[in-house]
């Protein structure tokens, strides 16, 4: 009889296993137990020899990471919980997100100043004149509607300054039928720019709810930085994450965080790049600029994107060391995104760029008497944040990369050689770009190399022996942005199937296997909110008050909380006219399990024996999380969140020459146990 593993081992945690009703989960694991008998009789597809006497190359603890960009509203929107859209009335159109709230007499006005500012970054600033007849305001319809829950504490804050009259300050929360949700209430307002706050406790909860900011009484009002964030945000953190965001990437356990991009990093022109600098300190500091996804594609106009750095690269770092992932900041290189302006900085005006990024060295690994270390240090953070990796530039190609790279390159080492550098091989795994970036950064002895590819499914297949041959004694391999896409890259019809999702787990024991040359990969891009996306598929999606993950979330979890610690040579021979079938085996270094992944993408079981060389007895009983679906076409949805997901038990039988059935459209993790003395 099988049971379901603890999820804390190996399967998500709190969610799919023990959630699932029975009868799904018995479908799922007596699939392959039937199959097992039919497919026996006639021998094993294939014959998988791992061979424990001879451990191989270890795996990277940091192997397997996350990718993050604010594309499909991942950070305003998404991941940082600010709930108010155009928040300083900094947006081009400075009422964006903001219409008045219209009452039975029209007894009042609103327009949009900047002089005398609550901040000079952000200098705009709405002000509301009011006869005091009725309580006369604004509404702000958030990213997509607010996620308000019920029973829930929310901070409302406002810049405020009166400049006529006492009025008061209504905030109050209506869901989309107009019902009242919760309000809160400031009274005695300054005559000078201050900031305010009161909590809202709600009394029910709506997922397109908006907020209203009345002034009562008569007055003159200026309001600025009109904010609103659930108190249960990351770690409760004041003006934090959205927790349950936070909790899917920390479920990943992954090896490290890549941030803040992608293409994000290197702006449509080198005006609104990323600069790290302006994105730390107050958030009415922290310089409002367009995100350069708001009109990348004309079919998925966005145009109320803008990035408020709410969430900036202090709050990156803390992430990372809340769920124990290597940061991996990447700068800009001086180089606009070469599928937009392609602006470049002329290499004699480069040593600003060169040195924002010893200044992040600083500001993650100085000491608090070092100027940047102090400003960390007075952020909060004393404590260095053990920044080990840094990507200069995203997806570039070409001599100009190439010899800002260079120039990186050489200030770097010179300061800090102990930080290995990310360079970029452009955005195809196999083109002239690749080639003469692999070529020319082999020259100069380059640390990790960036590869980029998003494919057909059968390319992901294809391509799982890829690193088998490569150059051993050359740069690391960092696969830094890789899904396979339905349809075709770019377009908005691409769907995050079961497929795509077994495809790149094809593709990943090609890259556990090869650890010795493949340091690291990650999926990209991360986070979609369904009402606000302009790329798919992704790894995680989510609206304003629910997420899911996808098959191929799956997986990387699936490959990150499986890793192993070491590569063990496994032979592997597929019976004529069998199905494909890929497969990887590391051990674990702490238990002496032997971790053995294996991936059938066919819509036939695959039956395989299975013998350890150099292991004379094993634990009878091991354990086993099977990923399977009933068709290639499968998804998660809103409606499914675990349609398809990673389900343990317990695998019996084992022995040092066992025979096992892969289901069809699989992924299983098998860990087999040593015997006991
Ligand atoms: O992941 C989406 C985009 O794809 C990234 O921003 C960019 O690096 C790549 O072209």
């Amino acid at each position: 009889m099988k049971t379901i593993l603890s999820p804390t081992i190996h399967a998500p945690s709190g969610t799919p296993g023990s959630s699932l009703p029975k009868l799904a989960r018995s479908l799922v694991l007596g699939l392959g137990c039937f199959c097992c008998a039919v497919a026996q009789a006639g021998g094993p597809d294939v014959q998988l020899t791992i061979h424990a006497e001879q451990s191989g190359s270890p795996i990277n603890p940091a192997m397997w990471g996350v990718f993050f960009e604010d594309i499909n509203l991942g950070a305003d929107g998404g991941l940082y919980a600010e709930l108010v859209k155009n928040r300083s009335f900094e947006f081009p159109e400075p009422l964006m997100g903001w219409s008045k709230v219209a009452s039975g007499t029209d007894g009042g006005r609103i327009e949009i100043l900047d002089a005398s500012p609550f901040n000079s970054e952000n200098p705009h600033y709405l002000r509301i004149s009011t006869d005091g007849v009725v309580p006369f305001g604004v509404s702000n319809e958030g990213f997509r509607g607010m996620g308000i829950r019920p029973d829930e504490t929310y901070d409302f804050s406002v810049a405020i300054r009166v400049t006529s009259g006492s009025p008061e300050l209504v905030a109050r929360l209506i869901g989309a039928d107009g019902k009242l949700l919760g309000s809160g209430r400031l009274t005695k307002l300054n005559a000078d720019w201050k900031k305010c706050s009161t909590r809202i406790r709600t009394v029910a909860g709506d997922p397109k709810a908006v907020l209203q900011v009345l002034v009562v009484g008569q007055g003159v009002v200026d309001l600025d930085m009109v904010s609103l964030f659930p108190q249960h945000t990351w770690k409760n953190r004041p003006g934090g994450l959205r927790a349950d965001l936070v909790q899917m990437l920390a479920d990943l356990k992954p090896g490290f965080v890549r941030f803040p991009g992608g293409c994000i990093v290197e702006g449509r022109y080198l005006t609104n790049r990323y600069e790290w600098k302006k994105t730390i300190g107050l958030p009415e500091e922290r310089k409002l600029i367009i995100n350069r996804w708001n009109n990348e594609f004309k079919h998925r106009p966005t145009p109320d994107y803008y990035q408020s750095f709410g969430l900036g690269f202090y709050e990156f770092f803390q992430m990372c060391e809340d769920i124990g992932s290597e940061p991996l900041p990447i700068l800009n290189c001086g180089m606009a995104c070469q599928f937009n302006s392609s602006e470049l900085v002329p290499l004699d005006q480069l040593d600003p760029y060169i040195q924002d990024a010893l200044d992040l060295i600083e500001f993650a690994n100085g000491p608090a008497s070092t100027a940047w270390g102090g400003r960390r240090a007075a952020l909060g953070h004393p404590a260095p944040f053990r920044l080990k990796l840094l990507g200069v530039g995203n997806e570039q190609w070409g001599p100009q990369y190439l010899e800002r790279y260079a120039r990186f390159a050489q200030a770097l080492k010179e300061k800090y050689p102990e930080i290995q550098l990310i360079s970029s091989a452009g955005p195809s795994p196999a083109d002239d770009r690749f080639r003469s970036a692999w070529s020319k950064l082999r020259e100069l002895n380059a640390d990790i190399v960036d590869e980029h590819c998003y494919d057909a499914p059968a390319w992901f297949l294809n391509n799982a022996s890829r690193y088998d041959n490569y150059d051993r004694k050359g740069p690391k391999v960092f696969m830094g942005e890789y899904a396979a896409q339905s349809v075709a890259t770019g377009s908005p019809n691409n769907r995050n199937t079961l497929e795509c999702a077994l495809a790149e787990a094809a593709y990943m024991t090609g890259l556990e296997r090869n650890a010795d040359v493949v340091r690291m990969a990650s999926y990209a891009p991360l986070f979609a909110h369904s009402d606000g996306w302009q790329w798919t598929p992704d790894l995680i999606w989510c609206d304003n008050t629910r997420v899911y993950g996808t098959p191929s979330y799956y997986v990387q979890m699936l490959f990150s909380r499986n890793r192993g610690d070491v590569v063990l040579r496994t032979d592997v021979a597929t019976a004529p006219g069998s199905p494909r079938f890929f497969s990887t085996a590391s051990v674990d270094a702490m238990t002496g399990e032997i971790i053995l992944k294996a991936v059938n993408p066919s819509a036939n079981p695959v039956s395989g024996a299975i013998d350890i060389s150099g292991w004379s007895a094993t634990a009878p009983r091991g354990r086993i999380v099977v990923m399977a679906g009933s068709g290639p076409q499968d998804e998660n949805s809103f409606a499914s969140p675990y349609r398809i997901t990673p389900l343990g038990s317990t695998l019996q039988g084992v022995t040092p020459h066992f025979h096992h059935t892969f289901p069809p459209y699989s992924m299983s993790v098998l860990r087999i146990g040593t015997a006991k003395r």
